[in-house]
């Protein structure tokens, strides 16, 4: 089957064609990603409003160029799946009225996914994954840890109580005077830096509970700043390798835990499996560490590549196809959703199901 993907829950608009053949086997044909990071750039973080009118400029265009790409005409799709939460809701429903449109004028089925879906299933796309495996989720809206027991059986065990962890790189950065995104520009910083100089605290590391919480540390900087000021170049880089040597201490102590939890639950599991995604994936510091510790814990990592890791497309024609190889659509009358947690019946938390602006 051929799937159109959209999305549009943040601030890249994104257009994809996928095809899912008989054995469950994904091939992405093409996968657009126009980011709308420039826009936001002189504000220090996305702004919804912006974010909205710039999806609404292109998606269109996008969508024909995914398809031409693709080599495929609207007639040969059998689906189209389009992000319909959790994101900002401006957002959002430039993508659904749209694929709304699509679908209801070509007479193709709707397959509304949440987002956080696309990223947990893009393993079974790139690496084919098989269930049940664990889901390490680092993103500028979320920081989570999930049990992907089956095609729509997903538990979670963790998840920040406050900041997710790309926006707590982000802010950090905002408050060094480093550009956006500040993920990148603390990771550069950071080589040049000495972790051990200044010391962060670790919030909720050595608890038993695998959730997280990052918005002390960005305190933390904060009072560090202000004790080294005026700031040289050389603190600023010994602050941001201290920063990543903290959030790379508390993810391994969360992951470690939830090795625990899944060999608890899955006892007689062959192979076990951690799987991360988001764009703080791509920091190879963090990736090393995790990669490390599932080596010596028995553990299979997988990262699908960076640019599958971050916003993108394919993740939901892909989940799209998932779905509808369970014989799943939506109906037209389907509305966004800001918030949209995927293990539903989780306790919630301020920061949990939620991508707010970062600004
Ligand atoms: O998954 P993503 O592209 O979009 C969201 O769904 O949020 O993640 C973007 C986040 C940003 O906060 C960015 O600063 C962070 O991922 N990020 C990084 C790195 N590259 C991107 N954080 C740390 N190290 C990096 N190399
Ligand atoms: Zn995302």
């Amino acid at each position: 089957m051929r799937v159109l993907g959209i999305e549009t829950s943040c601030d890249e608009t994104a257009t994809a064609v996928v095809e899912r053949d008989s054995k469950g086997c994904g091939y992405i044909l093409s996968n657009i990603v126009r980011s709308q990071a420039d826009e936001h750039a002189p504000y220090g973080g996305v702004v919804p409003e912006i974010a909205a009118r710039a999806h609404i400029k292109i998606l269109d265009r996008l969508i024909k160029k995914a398809m031409e790409e693709a080599g495929s005409l609207l007639q040969n799709m059998d689906a189209v799946a389009v992000t319909s939460g959790p994101g900002l809701i401006g957002g959002l429903l430039v993508g659904l009225m749209t694929a709304k449109a699509i679908a209801f004028s070509a007479k193709k089925p709707l397959i509304a996914i949440n987002h956080l879906e696309g990223h947990a299933l893009t393993a079974r796309l790139t690496d084919q994954v098989a269930f049940p495996y664990l889901f390490l989720l680092v993103s500028g809206g979320h920081t989570q840890i999930i049990l992907i027991r089956d095609f729509g059986k997903y538990k979670r065990l963790g998840t920040t109580i406050d900041d997710a962890l790309g926006e707590a790189f982000d802010k950090t950065a905002r408050l060094l005077g480093l550009p956006y995104p500040g993920g990148p520009a603390v990771e550069q910083a950071a080589y040049n830096g000495d972790p051990k100089r200044i010391v962060l605290p670790r919030p909720l590391k050595n608890r038993l509970s695998p959730d997280f919480s990052f918005s002390g540390l960005k305190t933390a900087v904060r009072y560090a700043m202000a004790r080294l000021s005026p700031l040289k170049k050389q603190d600023v880089a010994d602050i941001c390798a201290a920063f990543q040597t903290a959030v790379t201490d508390i993810l391994s102590d969360k992951v470690l835990l939830s090795f625990a939890l899944f060999r608890e639950i899955f006892p007689k599991q062959e192979e076990s499996v951690l799987v991360v995604a988001g764009g703080v994936a791509a920091n190879k510091t963090i990736r090393y560490r995790l990669e490390k510790l599932c080596s010596i814990y028995g553990f299979l990592f997988i990262a699908p590549p960076s640019d599958l890791c971050t916003d993108n497309a394919a993740m939901i024609a892909w989940a799209g196809a998932e779905h509808w190889a369970h014989g799943k659509s939506s109906h037209l009358d389907i509305g966004p959703r800001a918030r949209w947690p995927l293990d539903e019946n989780a306790t919630p938390r301020i920061g949990a199901g939620r991508k707010g602006s970062k600004v």
